[in-house]
């Protein structure tokens, strides 16, 4: 059977780890110059709504160095944006791809595709959840700080998907999330519920400098997310005591990392001086996004 990658729920611990352990070996043969190619004749789809700077391009130069062809499509470009049907489109594009990624509005388009696709299907950003993000941020975090195990992260500013996707990270991994966001934007309640249930070290919280104490790991997103620019005033105004900033950081662990998804809108969710600074690996951040969705095609191609 077909395995997608819609939210981290999809994944077990084991394939967690097993994707981990893979993301830092790719990562190292591409340092060493030798290349690995096992996708030859392979072709990768992918399907975007939204823009993309580093999901669309790490996937593209991943599935290239892998071997295999990539085709980017944009809604207005397919008969989709003249009324034919997510679930024919997925029928059709499963005839002539092996592997796709989608990055939508409603994540509910993305399970109708999924559920009509008999391709795997890998969630590269909904409204709910950006689950490739999460786990190449957990490689970044073992390189920084040499394990994650145990570790405190707090997520500062919005319950968007990005924090919804560590809530749901930390439902399979041991580590303990703390997302401090004002009151009113909390991920969805059914997400929280879901990630408890499965057992996540999950808490919320709306005092970000109480939250930070103790924090191995101070992690923002923008507040004005994809497809919410006409809420933009309103979340100015909600998410103004949530900015990162040096003094914010002090109040964490020392030897803090300072990480975030990128795009950053500087001066909102945080300071040049904290994105700048020493303990930020947000470029990190966003080059392990390459490396792990290498390892994320190869597993669910069942080549590892
Ligand atoms: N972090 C991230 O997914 O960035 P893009 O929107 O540029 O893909
Ligand atoms: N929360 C942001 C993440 C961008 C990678 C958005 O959805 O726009």
């Amino acid at each position: 059977m077909k395995k997608d990658l819609l939210c981290i729920l999809d994944l077990s611990q084991e394939e967690i780890l097993h994707l981990l352990e893979w993301t830092l070996k790719l990562k190292d043969l591409q340092k060493r110059g030798i290349p690995h190619r096992p996708l030859v004749g392979k072709s990768l789809g992918l399907l975007f709504e939204k823009p993309s700077t580093r999901t669309r391009v790490s996937f593209q130069a991943g599935m290239y160095q892998l071997g295999g062809e990539v085709i980017f499509m944009s809604p207005s470009e397919l008969q989709i944006g003249r009324g034919e049907t997510i679930s024919d489109t997925a029928r059709v594009l499963s005839r002539y791809l092996d592997i796709i990624a989608l990055r939508t509005y409603r994540h509910e388009t993305i399970e109708e595709f999924a559920t009509h696709a008999s391709i795997p299907v890998i969630n590269a950003l909904s409204d709910r959840f950006h689950p490739c993000q999460v786990l190449a941020d957990l490689v970044t975090i073992q390189e920084a700080l040499g394990n994650w195990r145990g570790i405190k992260v707090v997520f500062v500013g919005d319950g968007n998907n990005v924090a919804a996707s560590w809530a749901n990270l930390a439902a399979r991994v041991d580590i303990e999330v703390v997302l401090a966001t004002p009151k009113g934007y909390e991920p969805p309640k059914e997400v929280m519920e879901a990630a408890r249930r499965e057992g996540a070290k999950v808490k919320m919280a709306s005092e970000v400098q109480e939250a930070v104490k103790g924090a191995q790991v101070v992690y923002t997103d923008v507040w004005v997310s994809m497809g919410q620019d006409k809420e933009r005033e309103e979340r100015l105004r909600a998410f103004a005591p949530y900015q990162v900033t040096p003094q914010l950081m002090e109040m964490a662990d020392s030897g803090a990392i300072f990480m975030h998804c990128l795009p950053a809108h500087r001066g909102e969710e945080v300071v040049n001086e904290v994105i700048d600074g020493p303990s930020s690996v947000v470029w990190d951040q966003a080059e392990n996004r390459l490396h792990l969705q290498k390892a994320l095609m190869l597993m669910l191609l069942e080549q590892i």
